[in-house]
C-alpha cells in the first residue's frame, strides 16, 4: 500500500492539492487562483477551462514539490465548491457557458416563481432545501433557455451537467477519451434534483425545472470502494491513481473535523459560513430556515444527515473591503485595522450580497451598513465587519439549537477566516460559548482524503480518524451577558434594513 492519499479542492477562490501522510498530517499543497468573472450586477460565473487547467498543475506541482509520483497514492479524493454549476458538450469536451457558481443571483425569478406556483413545499420536503437561486436546478434551468443548441444537444446526448467534483472527475479521468460522469450524494444533495429518501433524481423535481435526466450524472456514494474511475497522464503526469471519494466541500470539512457522532458539528470560515450538526442517519427537517443535507455516505452504509446553516458572505466580505473599497490590502490587514478601535462605534453592517441565506431565505435582501455617525472610521467598518461574520454565524446556532435541541457546548471551527484571532475572539464574545481550532486547519482537504483513504483501507475506520483530531486553539468568551444581548438586539434590527431591497 502506497504512504499517501491526495485530496483535490476546487473551491470558489482557487484549487487545490494537498498530500497527507498516515497521521492526516499534512505532506505538500500547493494551490492556484481562478478568475472571479463578474458581468453584471449579481451574476458570478468562473471559466471551467480554467479550472481544468489549474487543477492539472495543481497537482504535477505538489507531486514534484514533495518529490513524490503517483504511484505514491494510494488514492485521491475530490472536493468542491457545491452547486456550482457547468454545461458541457461530451464528445469535444468544451463548456457551453461558464460555470454559474453557487453565489450567482440570476435565477431569483425562477425561485420565486417555484414558490408561487405552489412547487416550494414539495421542494422543501423532498430535498430539504429552500427554493433559492444558491442550487444548481435554476442554474440548469437557466442555461437550457439562455444558451443557444444546449438543448438540442442535450437530445443528442451530448450536453451533460456536473457540478465542480463531477467536470473535475470527468476531465481527471480521460474526459473525451473515456471520462466518467458521475457526482456524490452530497453533491447531488444541493441541486433541488435529489430526493433525500431514495438519494436519486426526481422525476416530479426535474420537470419543474425542464431537465432531461439524460443529462445529470450517476449518483455515487460519498465514499466508494469501487473507484469512480482512475485517474490519466492529464492530471498526474502520468500514473493510474483510483479516485476513490467526493465529497461538498462543507460536508468534507465534516468528515475533516471527524464530526461522526450525531449532536457533533462544524463551522468553515471560508467565502461564506457553513455550520453543519450531524443528525446520524436521521433527517430533521428544519422548522427554523436551516437546511437538510447529506452529510456522507460511506460505500453500502446508509447515508448520514446533516442540518446545514449556511451563509453567503463571511470572508468574501473582507474581500470586498480589500477589493472594491480598498481600505485594506490583505485579508489579515482586517484584523489590524478592526485593532485600532475597542468596538464598531455603533455600526452594523449587513454583508447581504447574494440575499441572505439561512435562516432568512430572502434572496431580495441587499448589503446595508447601519448605525452610522460622522465619528466612525475604516477601522469601526473592519471591525464591524468581522463582527457580521460572526453575528450570522450565531443566527444559524440558535436556529440550529431550535431545530435539534443539541445546545452547543464548544463551536469547531476551520477554514482561512479562523487565522484572524479577533474575529475567533469576537465569535466566542458572540455566541457565548468557547470556539475551538485544530492544528489541521486544512478540514476540507483533509475531509476528501480520509473519506479516499477509508475507500481503499489507507485507513481503518472513524475511530482511527478520530484519533487525529487535535486543538490548535481555543478561544474563551470574554464578553458580559448584557453585552452579548444587546449586541445581538442591534444586529437583529439592522438584519430588517437589508429586506426588501432588490428591484422588482
Ligand atoms: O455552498 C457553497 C460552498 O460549497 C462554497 O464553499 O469554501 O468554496 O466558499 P467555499
Amino acid at each position: 500500500m502506497p504512504d499517501f492519499v491526495g485530496a483535490v479542492d476546487q473551491g470558489t477562490t482557487s484549487t487545490r492539492f494537498m498530500i497527507f501522510d498516515h497521521d492526516g498530517g499534512e505532506v505538500a499543497k500547493f494551490q492556484l487562483e481562478h478568475e472571479q468573472i463578474l458581468p453584471r450586477a449579481g451574476w458570478v460565473e468562473h471559466n471551467p477551462i480554467e479550472i481544468r487547467t489549474r487543477t492539472a498543475a495543481v497537482i504535477q506541482s505538489t507531486l514534484q514539490r514533495a518529490g513524490l509520483q503517483p504511484s505514491d497514492l494510494a488514492a485521491i479524493g475530490i472536493t468542491n465548491q457545491r452547486e456550482t454549476t457547468v454545461v458541457w458538450n461530451r464528445r469535444t469536451g468544451r463548456p457551453y457557458y461558464n460555470a454559474i457558481v453557487w453565489q450567482d443571483t440570476r435565477t431569483d425569478k425562477i425561485a420565486a416563481a417555484l414558490e408561487r406556483d405552489g412547487r416550494g413545499q414539495v421542494i422543501r420536503d423532498r430535498t430539504g432545501l429552500h427554493p433559492d437561486a444558491y442550487f444548481s436546478g435554476g442554474k440548469i434551468q437557466w442555461i437550457l433557455e439562455n444558451v443557444d443548441g444546449v438543448r438540442e444537444a442535450v437530445d443528442r446526448g451530448e450536453a451533460v451537467f456536473g457540478t465542480t467534483d463531477t467536470w473535475t472527475v470527468w476531465n481527471l479521468t480521460g474526459g473525451v477519451d473515456g471520462g466518467v460522469h458521475v457526482t456524490d450524494v452530497t453533491n447531488a444533495s444541493r441541486t433541488m434534483l435529489m430526493d433525500l429518501d431514495t438519494l436519486d433524481w426526481d422525476d416530479e423535481l426535474l420537470s419543474f425545472f425542464g431537465i432531461p435526466r439524460a443529462m445529470l450524472p450517476e449518483i455515487r456514494p460519498s465514499s466508494d470502494p469501487t473507484a469512480y474511475g482512475v485517474t490519466t497522464p492529464f492530471g498526474t503526469a502520468a500514473g493510474e491513481v483510483p479516485i476513490t471519494a467526493i465529497l461538498g466541500d462543507q460536508q468534507a470539512a465534516t468528515v475533516g473535523q471527524v464530526c461522526f457522532s450525531p449532536g457533533e458539528a462544524k463551522n468553515t470560515y471560508g467565502t461564506g459560513n457553513f455550520l453543519l450538526l450531524n443528525t446520524g442517519t436521521e433527517r430533521v427537517r428544519s422548522q427554523s430556515g436551516l437546511l437538510t443535507t447529506v452529510a456522507y455516505k460511506f460505500g453500502d452504509q446508509p447515508a448520514v444527515f446533516a442540518l446545514e446553516g449556511s451563509i453567503a458572505v463571511t470572508g468574501s466580505a473582507v474581500q470586498w473591503l480589500r477589493d472594491q473599497l480598498h481600505i485594506i490590502t490583505s485579508a489579515p490587514q482586517s484584523e489590524t485595522l478592526a485593532r485600532q478601535v475597542e468596538d464598531s462605534g455603533g455600526m452594523y453592517f449587513v454583508p447581504a450580497f447574494s440575499g441572505l441565506f439561512a435562516p432568512y431565505w430572502r434572496a431580495d435582501a441587499r448589503g446595508a451598513i447601519v448605525g452610522m455617525s460622522r465619528y466612525n472610521t475604516d477601522a469601526h467598518l473592519a471591525r464591524a465587519t468581522l463582527e457580521a461574520i460572526c453575528y450570522q454565524s450565531r443566527d444559524v446556532v440558535e436556529a440550529m439549537q431550535q431545530d435539534s435541541g443539541v445546545v452547543l457546548d464548544v463551536l469547531r471551527v476551520d477554514g482561512g477566516v479562523t487565522a484572524n484571532d479577533l474575529c475567533m475572539q469576537l465569535q466566542s464574545d458572540i455566541l457565548g460559548v468557547p470556539v475551538s481550532r485544530p492544528v489541521v486547519a486544512e478540514t476540507t482537504a483533509l475531509g476528501a482524503a480520509y473519506a479516499a483513504g477509508l475507500a481503499v483501507g489507507f485507513w481503518q475506520d472513524t475511530d482511527e480518524l478520530r484519533a487525529h483530531w487535535v486543538e490548535d486553539r481555543r478561544w474563551e468568551p470574554g464578553w458580559s451577558e448584557e453585552q452579548r444581548e444587546k449586541g445581538y438586539a442591534g444586529w437583529k434590527k439592522a438584519v430588517t434594513k437589508a429586506f426588501d431591497w432588490a428591484e422588482t
